[in-house]
């Protein structure tokens, strides 16, 4: 027997957040979600999520809350006057920050009477919803292990640590290697470059 897919709300639709709605429907959540610009939720009310008027009617509509906008600072101030529908709610926060906004984020919404997750998402909006990309978390284990499969479909889940601000370390990290990788081919190809050997030529030895 499986359980019915949880509802989950998701606060933030922009280019991600939006991303993160549609794969928890493509997997048949009840979805509720929230925008600052409710115009952006239309693609998926069309799908059946429900557009809540206000941040608190979003969070109370679901066991779990996924926050997705540009900062933390954005973050705090759209739960501004939302803070008490947080008590018993679950929040996976995958906004870009800091370890120590990861720390004082455990902290705040533990002050409000909710777990707390912080996770960093390994992919571009395309990619979500793709079993082969990872999503990145840290915070309690036994918060991750509660909703471990809900979150899988956003990615393929992997638990770091307990300690929340790791998630967004390893980002910090990853990010590093990425650009590290992508600027060293662009050097090696200048490089083969001046001696008229093409960047096509080139890559197929560069990839192996
Ligand atoms: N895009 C990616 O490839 C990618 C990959 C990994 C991680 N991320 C992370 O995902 C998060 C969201 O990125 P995104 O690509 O979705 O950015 P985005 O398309 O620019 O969307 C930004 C979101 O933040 C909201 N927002 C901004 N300021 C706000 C405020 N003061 N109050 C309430 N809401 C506010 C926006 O609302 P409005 O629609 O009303 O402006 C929108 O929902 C970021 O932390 C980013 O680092 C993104």
């Amino acid at each position: 027997m499986t359980s019915a897919p949880q509802p989950v709300t998701v606060l933030g639709l922009g280019n991600m957040g939006s991303a993160l709605a549609a794969a928890l429907l493509d997997r048949g959540h009840p979805v509720t979600v929230w925008n600052r610009s409710p115009n952006k939720a239309v693609p998926l009310t069309d799908r059946g999520a429900r557009l809540a008027a206000t941040p608190a009617d979003a969070i109370a509509a679901s066991p779990l809350v996924i926050p997705c906008v540009i900062d933390y600072n954005a973050l705090y101030a759209l739960l501004d006057g939302a803070t008490t529908s947080l008590i018993g709610r679950t929040v996976v926060n995958l906004t870009s920050g800091s370890p120590e906004q990861a720390h004082e984020a455990l902290a705040w919404f533990g002050s409000h009477g909710a777990d707390y997750l912080d996770g960093a998402i390994m992919t571009t909006p395309p990619g979500v919803g793709n079993s082969e990309v990872m999503f990145l978390y840290s915070g309690p284990r036994e918060v991750f292990d509660a909703h471990r499969a809900t979150l899988a479909a956003l990615g393929d889940p992997l638990h770091l640590d307990a300690d929340p601000g790791l998630a967004s370390l390893y980002d910090a990290a990853l990010l590093g290697l990425m650009w590290a990788t992508m600027t060293g081919w662009l050097h090696g190809t200048a490089l083969v470059g001046a001696e008229k050997v093409t960047a096509t030529a080139f890559t197929p030895v560069a990839i192996r």
